[in-house]
This record gives C-alpha cells, sequence and structure tokens, in this order.
C-alpha cells in the first residue's frame, strides 16, 4: 500500500488544525508540510511555529518539506517543533554531507529533495546518510501545477539504486499527484505520494474518497 502525504499547502490556512486532524481521521499515512521562504522559491509559507501549533492535533508523522535556504539555522527549530522527517534540497546550503548529519543529531530522518532540472547523481555520495528522497515532479513553490513526465525516468532510476542499496529508504514525489499520474510514479518504483491540489479539491467530505483514489 502506497503511502499518502496530503500537503496543507492546499488546505484552509484559517483552520489548518482542524484540516490536520481531519486528514488524519480521513486515513493519511504522513502529514506532508511545504515550508517556503520567498527566496529559495517565490512563495512564503510558514516556520517552525506553525510546526509546533499543528502538532498536537495528530500523532502522524510530520513529513517537513524545508524549501529555504540557507536552511541549517532552521533545522533545530523545525525539529524541536515536531517534525519527524526534514526534507532539503542540495542546493539550500553549501554543505549537504553536514546539514544531514545535523538532522541526524536530532534524532530525525532525513530526506533530499530534487528539483526536475536536478540530477540523481546528487545522492551518490550521501545515500548512507539518508532516509528518504523526494522527486519533484513540479518546479517547488506552489500547488496546483502541471505534472512534469520527463522526472519518471528520474524515479525508476532510484528505485533501482534503493533496491540495490537493499537499505530502507522511502521514494517520495511531489507535485501534481492526481489518480492518474500516481498510477504512473507507483508503477515507476515510488512509495509514497505527496498531494495537495487534488486531496483538498472536493472538501473535508472527499479527504478519505480521494486519499483511497490515489492508493489505486
Ligand atoms: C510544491 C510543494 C508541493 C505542493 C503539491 O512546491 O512541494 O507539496 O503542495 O501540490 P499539488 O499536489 O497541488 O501539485
Ligand atoms: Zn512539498
Amino acid at each position: 500500500m502506497p503511502r499518502i502525504a496530503p500537503s496543507i499547502l492546499s488546505a484552509d490556512f484559517s483552520r489548518l488544525g482542524e484540516e490536520v486532524r481531519a486528514l488524519d481521521a480521513a486515513g493519511a499515512d504522513w502529514i506532508h508540510l511545504d515550508v517556503m521562504d520567498g527566496h529559495f522559491v517565490p512563495n512564503l509559507t510558514f516556520g517552525p511555529q506553525m510546526v509546533a501549533a499543528l502538532r498536537p492535533y495528530t500523532t502522524k508523522p510530520f513529513d517537513v518539506h524545508l524549501m529555504i535556504a540557507p536552511v541549517d539555522g532552521f533545522l533545530d527549530g523545525f525539529a524541536k517543533a515536531g517534525a519527524d522527517i526534514l526534507t532539503l534540497h542540495p542546493e539550500a546550503g553549501p554543505h549537504l554531507h553536514r546539514s544531514l548529519q545535523q538532522i541526524k543529531a536530532l534524532g530525525k530522518k532525513a530526506g533530499v529533495a530534487l528539483n526536475p532540472a536536478t540530477s540523481l547523481s546528487a545522492l551518490e555520495p550521501i545515500w548512507g546518510d539518508i532516509d528518504l528522497v523526494l522527486v519533484m515532479t513540479v518546479n517547488p513553490g506552489f500547488g496546483g501545477q502541471a505534472f512534469i513526465e520527463s522526472q519518471l525516468e528520474k524515479i525508476r532510476a532510484i528505485r533501482r539504486q534503493i533496491d540495490t542499496l537493499g537499505k530502507e529508504i522511502a521514494l517520495e514525489v511531489d507535485g501534481g499527484i492526481t489518480p492518474l499520474t500516481a498510477r504512473q510514479v507507483l508503477a515507476a518504483g515510488a512509495d509514497t505520494l505527496v498531494a495537495g491540489t487534488a486531496v483538498f479539491q472536493n472538501g473535508a467530505s472527499g479527504y478519505a474518497a480521494t486519499m483511497a483514489a490515489l492508493r489505486g
């Protein structure tokens, strides 16, 4: 069964706590929190204070996607706020390995996100240091963008690599996920799907049905 990690980027921001509770009740596996700084990506969302405020609303893992640069100075704050997985982009700091070590030292799972134009070769030196790879199938910054199909080959290549390593590493895909593209990325080897627009488009009464449709 693929994991579903709804992105609250598409939720009602005036009621985020209740939205997180509703996603939990509807069967979300993880809650995906998109953190944007208006600099690394051309949009702004929220910081550690929001993550801490939402933490009491669910016991499901908080999958925190950091689209901020430089990222290192914020890792401690997000860890203390209740993040379970901290995912960063290789372009978000000068020393990726050091950032990953910092996440591990905080006792959290470490993820690396690859933009559409970032090669999977960025992962080569750090396979031993990560728990998750996040393949972006849109350019980060906004919900509701179209799925970039050329990323399917990258997902297949990463799946082959993870299977060769024999280490437990999640393969998550983020951007433009619908029931149709979910089938494509799952066939390519993904095990975790982030979805914003698709989950929220039919209102709270549709959360469970949409997540079931994404699982296939
Ligand atoms: C984009 C974010 C995504 C976004 C996905 O920068 O990382 O998590 O919320 O939204 P949809 O599912 O609408 O493409
Ligand atoms: Zn995301």
